[in-house]
């Protein structure tokens, strides 16, 4: 059963600027998708739409069965974890404050702030940080940590929200190449073991072959391509990395081709 229904999605911003034309895709329960594609795409804004961070100019969401639209949002949210390029961890509160966030829904942010929670959401963190790794350091400034270990820190927030789907936009794009292939396989066994859904935005072409189930080709806010990581040949990556207006000599698009 599809986890996600994109369709025939648009996004035209205020001024005008027309994000995405017309997207379609289903995305099944339990699958690794990486959506893929150069800067400006579109990545983020389709994930912000699933989220219903942004609302579309045309075509819908639907989110295990429900709409993404009110009255379902908040709902919607609940099952929903986001993981973000810059972790968006409180710096100076403790690793094990920010999982708890993970935990807030109803409670106020002042009542995290005091530790007004619950035994369960406490087991549930615990149970969160235990899965990243990190128990060790569960009482840490999150500011203290490594790049990895805040993004760990952030997955864990995801995790402890026991949510059905996973949206990580760009997760690794602040962190160095091995932490990098680290983070992408922790992701990949929390879909494989976990059975959570994974949609991850990258836009590099190395990291989505290695780790995808499945990628989708973003480029200037269409799906040039949708496929297996062996399927991503040079005339796939050439539809996605190619901008318009460029003529023969494309940098960007000729250093993406080594990889085909
Ligand atoms: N709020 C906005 N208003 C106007 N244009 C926007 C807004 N948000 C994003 N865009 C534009 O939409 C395009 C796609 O952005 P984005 O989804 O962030 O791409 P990606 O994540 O693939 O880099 C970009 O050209 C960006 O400048
Ligand atoms: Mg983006």
């Amino acid at each position: 059963m599809p986890n996600v229904i994109v369709h025939q999605l648009e996004k035209r911003f205020d001024n005008g600027f027309h994000a995405l034309k017309g997207v379609s895709v289903e995305i099944e329960s339990g699958s690794f998708t990486v959506v893929l594609g150069p800067s400006g795409a579109g990545k983020s804004t389709l994930l912000r739409l699933i989220n219903g961070l942004e609302t579309p100019t045309h075509g819908h969401v639907d989110v295990a069965g429900q709409r993404v639209e009110p009255p379902s949002l908040r709902d919607i949210r609940g099952q929903v974890g986001m993981v973000f390029q810059h972790f968006n961890l409180v710096g100076r509160l403790s690793v094990m404050t920010n999982v708890l966030t993970g935990r807030l829904k109803d409670r106020s942010w002042l009542g995290s702030v005091l530790y007004l929670f619950r035994k369960q959401d406490m087991a549930i963190a615990h149970e969160s940080l235990d899965r990243v790794g990190l128990t060790e350091k569960a009482w840490e400034r999150a500011d203290r940590l490594s790049g990895g270990e805040q993004q760990r820190v952030g997955i864990a927030r995801a995790l402890a929200q026991k949510p059905r789907l996973i949206l990580a936009d760009e997760p690794v794009a602040s962190l160095d190449l091995v932490t990098s292939h680290e983070i992408m396989q922790l992701l990949r066994e929390i879909c494989e073991r976990d059975g959570i859904t994974l949609v991850v935005n990258l836009h590099q072409v190395d990291l989505a072959q290695r780790f995808a189930g499945r990628i989708i080709g973003l480029n200037a806010g269409e799906v040039v391509f949708d496929g297996t990581p062996a399927e991503l040949d040079r005339a796939s990556l050439t539809r996605i990395y190619q901008r318009k207006g460029v003529g023969n000599h494309d940098d960007q698009l000729e250093s993406v081709l080594a990889y085909a």
